[in-house]
C-alpha cells in the first residue's frame, strides 16, 4: 500500500513541469495508481488563482493524454492540485510553504520536486532546511532533483558538497527519466533473465556495440540552457551513459537500489579515460545547419532565437568509448546522439564477431552480415536478433533471418517514464535514481572532451537538418565496414 504523501513542484509552471510532470500524475489518476490523500502543490511566481493554474495544466493534458483526457478523471486531479504563489529566491518565501504546509489537508509525507536549474539546488535545499521543511520526526521528507546535476566533475562535487548538508543521501533521489523507460529496463531483464545470453556477453563474441539517440526535434525554447550545455553534456553524461552502463554491466548481487548502483558505478569507473591527445580520434562534434526534417524547411542552430551567433556548442556528439575490464577489453562502444536529425529513435545495437571459421566461404562470404541483437528503446519498443540461415533450395546459399521480438501494447498501457519514477519516490525505492558517485563517473568519462572543445572555439563541423548527422563522425569507427546503425529493419533503413 502506498502511503499519502504531498508533492511540492518547485518550477511548476516550466516546460518539464507541463509536459512531462503533470501529464505523469494525470496519467497515474487514470490507471488509479496515485494514493489517497495525494496533494500536488504547485509552486509558482505568477499571479495565479486556483483555477488559472488547473487551466494550464488541463491545457497542457488535453493534446497528449493517453486515449485522450476523461474530464471527469481530470476533474479528481485538479482537486488535488493547489497553487502557491511565492517567490522562491526570497527566504520568507520559505516560511510561507512552511506555513501553508501545516495545513491538515496535506500529508506530513513531503516530496519536493525541484523542477529547476541546477544553479538553484542547493540555494533551495538550504532553505527547505533552515525552515525544518526536510526534518522527518512527522513523516519523510525527500527531494527529487532533475539533470544536470552540475556543469562538469568540479561544480557536481561542489554541489553535492553544498546539497550535503542539508539532505542525507536517503532523502536524495537524482532523477535520469531514462531509467524510467520500460525498454531501457528491458535491457537488463534481457540480459541476466535468459541464460543464453550471458556467455556471449563478452569480448569473446561481441565485435562492437552503438548506441544512437537521434531526434528529429531542435533545440526549441531551450536555447538559454542548451547553448551553456550542449549535446554531450545534455544526453551523453547523463541518459546514455547510464544506458551503457546498463548495456555492459556486470550482474548486480541482487536488484536493490545499492547492488544495482555499485555495478553500474564500477562500470563507470572501468571506462577508459580518453587523454587529451586522444579527443580528436575518440569525439566527434557538429551542429546542425538548415534543411529539411520530415517535409518542412528547418532553420540553422545558430538562427535559433537566443543562440549567440557565433556558437560552437555541439547539437550532435559521437563518442567511442573502451571499457578496461576483462568483459570488454578491446570491444569499442560508440554513442551517438543528435538533435533535428532524420527521424526520433533511440537504438541499442549489439554487432557480433564473424564466426572464426567461414565455412559457406564460396559462395556467400562476402554477402555474410554479421548477427546482430538490436534493441529499439523508443519510439517503437522492440529487440531483433538477426541470424544468418540457409536459403530454401538444393544449393548451401546463406541469408539473413531475424528473430523479432515487438513489445506490443495498446495505447492504454503505455506509460511515461516518469509516471514510474514520481511512484517509486513515494515507495522510497531509489534503484531507478543516481548515486552522486555515478554522476562524477559519469562527469569524468565526459570531462576531457568538454574541456578540450572548450579551447576550440573557432570551427565546429556541421550537418544538414534532416540528415543523420555529420559524415565525419563515421572516422570513430575502427574498421571501414563498421558504420553507424540507425535503424531496426534492414528494408526500413534510410
Ligand atoms: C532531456 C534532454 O534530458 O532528454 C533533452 O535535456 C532531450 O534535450 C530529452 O530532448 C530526451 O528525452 P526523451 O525521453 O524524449 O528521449
Amino acid at each position: 500500500m502506498v502511503e499519502a504523501n504531498t508533492y511540492v513542484v518547485f518550477g511548476a509552471t516550466g516546460n518539464l513541469s507541463l509536459t512531462k510532470l503533470m501529464p505523469a500524475f494525470y496519467h497515474l489518476e487514470a490507471v488509479g495508481r496515485l494514493p489517497e490523500g495525494l496533494r500536488i502543490v504547485a509552486i509558482g511566481r505568477r499571479n495565479w488563482q486556483q483555477t488559472d493554474w488547473q487551466a494550464e495544466v488541463e491545457k497542457y493534458i488535453e493534446p497528449i493524454a493517453r486515449g485522450g483526457i476523461d474530464h471527469k478523471i481530470f476533474a479528481t486531479f485538479a482537486d488535488r492540485m493547489d497553487y502557491v504563489q511565492i517567490d522562491i529566491s526570497q527566504s520568507d518565501a520559505y516560511a510561507v510553504l512552511a506555513e501553508t504546509l501545516t495545513d491538515k489537508k496535506y500529508s506530513p509525507n513531503i516530496a519536493f520536486y525541484l523542477s529547476l536549474g541546477p544553479d538553484l539546488f542547493s540555494q533551495v535545499t538550504s532553505e527547505l532546511k533552515q525552515h525544518g521543511l526536510l526534518e522527518e520526526s512527522k513523516g519523510w521528507r525527500r527531494v527529487v532533483l532533475e539533470k544536470p546535476f552540475g556543469y562538469d566533475a568540479e561544480s557536481a562535487a561542489a554541489l553535492q558538497n553544498k546539497i550535503s548538508q542539508a539532505l542525507s543521501e536517503e532523502q536524495t533521489y537524482r532523477i535520469d527519466h531514462y531509467l524510467g523507460k520500460g525498454m531501457v529496463q528491458n535491457v537488463m531483464v534481457f540480459r541476466f533473465a535468459n541464460a543464453l545470453m550471458e556467455p556471449l556477453w563478452n569480448r569473446n563474441t561481441i565485435d562492437h556495440i552503438q548506441i544512437t539517440h537521434a531526434e528529429d526535434k531542435c533545440v526549441g525554447t531551450r536555447a538559454g540552457y542548451y547553448d551553456h550545455s550542449g549535446a554531450l553534456r545534455d544526453m551523453i553524461q547523463s541518459h546514455l551513459l547510464q544506458l551503457l552502463a546498463l548495456v555492459a554491466m556486470e550482474p548486480p548481487a541482487s536488484m536493490d537500489a545499492e547492488s544495482l548502483r555499485d555495478e553500474k558505478v564500477k562500470l563507470l569507473k572501468s571506462i577508459r579515460p580518453i587523454q587529451k591527445k586522444q579527443v580528436k580520434g575518440q569525439a566527434y562534434r557538429a551542429q546542425y545547419t538548415d534543411g529539411i526534417v520530415h517535409g518542412n524547411r528547418v532553420h540553422s542552430y545558430l538562427d535559433e532565437p537566443g543562440v549567440a551567433k557565433d556558437s560552437v556548442t555541439e547539437t550532435y556528439a559521437a563518442l567511442k568509448l573502451y571499457i578496461d575490464n576483462w568483459r570488454w577489453e578491446g570491444v569499442p562502444f560508440y554513442i551517438q546522439t543528435g538533435k533535428n536529425m532524420k527521424q526520433s529513435k533511440t537504438l541499442v545495437s549489439i554487432c557480433f564477431k564473424h564466426p572464426p571459421k567461414q565455412f559457406f566461404r564460396d559462395s556467400q562470404v562476402k554477402k555474410m552480415e554479421p548477427n546482430w541483437i538490436v534493441f529499439g528503446i523508443q519510439p517503437n519498443e522492440s529487440i531483433k536478433i538477426e541470424m544468418i540461415a540457409k536459403q530454401p533450395g538444393l544449393e548451401i546459399k546463406t541469408e539473413q533471418i531475424s528473430l523479432d521480438a515487438a513489445m506490443k501494447y495498446d495505447e492504454n498501457s503505455k506509460i511515461d517514464a516518469y509516471e514510474e519514477l514520481l511512484l517509486d519516490v513515494i515507495k522510497g525505492d531509489r534503484s531507478l535514481f543516481l548515486r552522486f558517485d555515478e554522476v562524477k563517473a559519469a562527469w569524468d568519462v565526459v570531462d576531457p572532451v568538454l574541456t578540450e572543445w572548450a579551447s576550440q572555439t573557432d570551427y565546429i563541423d556541421t550537418y544538414c537538418s534532416g540528415s543523420w548527422g555529420p559524415e565525419g563522425s563515421q572516422k570513430l569507427f575502427e574498421h571501414s565496414d563498421q558504420k553507424w546503425r540507425t535503424y531496426i529493419n534492414p528494408h526500413c533503413a534510410e
